[in-house]
């Protein structure tokens, strides 16, 4: 039977860690700050804002929250986001994403200023990440790195699978792999022999968002499988991607969901708001 990777008991180590550090700079005069943007009202994008308002007070965060009708206008926002780039009190910016129909999301996050941008979704940010010289990393993707490395799990060498190419997820994931010298398989829909790669994986992850997606037959015996995924089954359960009662019988290390990557994510938002505060006092470089 594969070892539970306890995304909630490590998440809670990282805040612990983070809220030492928000408590240090407050002793040197600065009250760290984060600002999350959310338009329309998307449940799921509720549920996760209020998780982030509520892990924003468990570490000592500063936060604002600007909850906007979907009828905002893509001026509106540009507007907020420039007034939050200029505000002293606020060193991260988060918009949720996605955004209502009608709105360009990409050239909104474009207007975030880099040393703000939490999320790590700016081009400038993306492309430092691309050379490994990074101050940010996306919440995600750090996430995951944290539960390998602190489940013992050795990526230098491995044979690494990502299913999933988004922005968010699966290219900067494919990315941090290869920094720690994975060997790294980025699939997709189009893949071909799905199952046979996935088989060769010792460390697979899945940012797919479909439920019941990886089956047991897909994992190498003693694999680490990190299922970033969050659906709902058909009775309406929060699920992953990975068929867990199958997969758990098959792999050394495994994720549920939920309480596996989720919590991590936001660990991560809040190390990042700490860094973008550091960044902004010219405590890191
Ligand atoms: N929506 C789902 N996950 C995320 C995330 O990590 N950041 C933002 N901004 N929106 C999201």
């Amino acid at each position: 039977m594969a070892k539970i990777i306890d995304g909630k008991a490590i998440s809670a180590e990282v805040k612990v860690k983070v809220a030492k550090e928000v408590a240090a700079l407050k002793g040197q005069g600065i009250s760290v700050g984060l600002a999350v943007v959310i338009v329309g009202d998307a449940s799921a994008s509720r549920v996760y804002v209020n998780n982030k308002k509520k892990a924003c007070e468990a570490v000592g965060i500063y936060s604002e929250e600007y909850a906007l009708p979907a009828s905002t206008s893509q001026q509106e926002l540009l507007e907020l986001v420039d007034r939050l780039n200029h505000d002293g009190k606020i060193h991260g910016i988060l918009v949720q994403s996605p955004l209502p129909k009608g709105l360009d999301e990409a050239a909104l996050v474009e207007t975030i200023a880099p040393q703000k941008d939490v999320d790590a979704f700016h081009a400038y940010n993306v492309g430092k990440i691309m050379q490994g010289k990074y101050s940010f990393l996306p919440c995600t993707p750090a996430g995951v790195m944290e539960l390998l490395h602190s489940a013992g799990v050795e990526v230098c060498g491995k044979r690494c699978v990502v299913i999933g190419r988004s922005d968010i997820v699966g290219k900067p994931m494919a990315m941090l792999l290869l920094h720690q010298n994975g060997t790294v398989t980025i699939c997709h829909s189009r893949t071909q022999n799905l199952k046979e790669i996935c088989r060769e994986a010792d460390i697979l992850v899945s940012a797919v968002g479909k439920a019941a997606f990886v089956t047991g037959d897909m994992i190498k015996p003693g694999a680490a499988v990190i299922d970033v995924g969050m659906n709902r089954n058909q009775e309406g359960k929060l699920c992953g991607d990975v068929v867990f009662a199958e997969a758990e019988k098959v792999a050394g290390y495994i994720t549920p969901v939920p309480g596996g990557v989720g919590p991590m994510t936001i660990a991560m938002l809040m190390k990042n708001t700490v860094t973008a505060a550091k960044l902004q006092n010219g405590i890191l470089p």
